[in-house]
């Protein structure tokens, strides 16, 4: 897995450890690095935001002490900024706050960065108008487009928040990352590269099988036209 997936333009493949068995995941990790995973989503959920509660900072510094890699934090919860410095503490790579909590996106954006932050994404659900984030652009590193409601896992796409992303995608600088999260799997993996999708977070197509690697190979030789 890479530390910085910035450093590269080419398709990256995040695998979402919220699938994953808690009880192993050293060598949950282990595998999904070995099988050719870029990096890991850690899906942080409050209960509140979403209805279902997943994981903290102490799960995170887990992940941490397990890996290397680059870790990328999507924080389903309604006061990111308070909870952000436990997170950075534990060993987060990067925070991505949904523009749904946020009263003022780009007050949200700048305060995470003086909390150290070195890459700020944003994010948005299914229902939320794309036009919610553009003035937060200039501030963030990356955009996710929420491709399920969030909350759990194994859920199926929703193929109308392609247009979502095509906009997007027009609007990045090349320095920026657009990356999708919700019902990632062979099937639909094409539908979000070929609407500009850079980064693919993906838990269920991935821990949910028996042969990880084979399930990441799939999804990368399905990406490609
Ligand atoms: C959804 C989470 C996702 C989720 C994706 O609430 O933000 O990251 O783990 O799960 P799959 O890939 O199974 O749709
Ligand atoms: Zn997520």
């Amino acid at each position: 897995m890479t530390s910085n997936p910035f450093a590269s333009t080419a398709p990256q493949i995040a695998a979402s450890i919220l699938s994953a068995d808690f009880a192993q995941l050293e060598s949950e990790i282990d595998e999904v690095d070995r099988g050719g995973a870029d990096f890991l989503h850690l899906d942080i959920m409050d209960g509140h935001f979403v209805p279902n509660i997943s994981f903290g900072p102490a799960i995170t510094a887990a992940t941490r002490r397990s890996t290397a890699a680059f870790l990328d934090a999507h924080l389903m919860i309604t006061d990111p900024v308070r909870y952000a410095p436990a997170f950075l503490k534990a060993g987060a790579s990067a925070l991505t706050f949904h523009v749904e909590v946020a009263k003022d996106p780009v007050a949200a954006a700048q305060e995470l960065r003086q909390l150290r932050c070195k890459h700020v994404g944003i994010t948005l659900n299914p229902a939320t108008p794309v036009e919610s984030i553009y003035p937060a652009l200039d501030h963030v590193d990356h955009v996710l487009v929420m491709s399920v409601v969030p909350g759990f896992s194994g859920q199926k796409f929703m193929p109308e928040v392609l247009p979502k992303c095509e906009a997007i995608k027009k609007r990045l600088r090349p320095s920026q990352r657009l990356e999708i999260d919700g019902g990632i799997h062979a099937d639909t993996i094409r539908l979000a590269r070929d609407a500009g999708v850079d980064w693919f977070v993906v838990a269920s197509a991935i821990f949910d099988q028996k042969d990880r690697a084979a399930a990441i190979a799939t999804l990368r030789s399905r990406m490609r036209p």
